[in-house]
C-alpha cells in the first residue's frame, strides 16, 4: 500500500469514527439534561416526541434558533396547556449539537 493511500484511508476511518461519535453524542446530551423525564422519541409523554417536534418545524427557516431558545426559557402554550420549565444551564455547544439531532428525529 503507497503512502498516500494509507493515509487516506486513516483520514476517511477518522471521519467515520468522528461521525458516528457525533450521531451518538446527541441523545446523550438529551439524556444527561433529563430530557427523556418527559419526552421520548416516538411518543408523547409529558411533552411531544421528539419525531413530532422534527416534523413540525422540518420546513420551517430559523427553527433552530427559536427551539433553542425556548428550551432554554421555557414554554407553555405550544402544543398545549402543560409548561416546560426552562433549561437554562446548557452551553451553547450542546445546545447546539441538541437541536440539530431533535430536528433529525
Ligand atoms: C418537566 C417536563 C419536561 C422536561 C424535563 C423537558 N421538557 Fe421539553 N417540553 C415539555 C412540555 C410539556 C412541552 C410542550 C410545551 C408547550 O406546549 O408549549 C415541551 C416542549 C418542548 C419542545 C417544543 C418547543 C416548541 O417550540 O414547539 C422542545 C424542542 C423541547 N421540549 C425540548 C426539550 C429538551 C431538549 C429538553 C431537555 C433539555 C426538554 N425538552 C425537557 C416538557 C418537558
Amino acid at each position: 500500500m503507497s503512502i498516500q493511500r494509507t493515509l487516506t484511508t486513516t483520514t476517511l476511518l477518522t471521519t467515520l469514527a468522528l461521525t458516528s461519535l457525533n450521531a451518538s453524542a446527541n441523545p446523550q446530551i438529551a439524556k444527561a439534561n433529563d430530557c427523556f423525564r418527559c419526552h421520548s422519541l416516538d411518543k408523547k409523554i409529558i411533552g411531544p416526541s421528539f419525531q413530532d417536534i422534527a416534523k413540525r418545524y422540518k420546513d420551517e427557516p430559523g427553527a433552530a434558533t427559536k427551539i433553542a431558545d425556548r428550551v432554554r426559557r421555557g414554554v407553555v402554550g405550544v402544543w398545549g396547556s402543560t409548561p416546560m420549565p426552562a433549561q437554562p444551564n446548557i452551553s451553547d455547544a450542546d445546545m447546539n449539537a441538541l437541536v440539530k439531532w431533535m430536528l433529525t428525529q
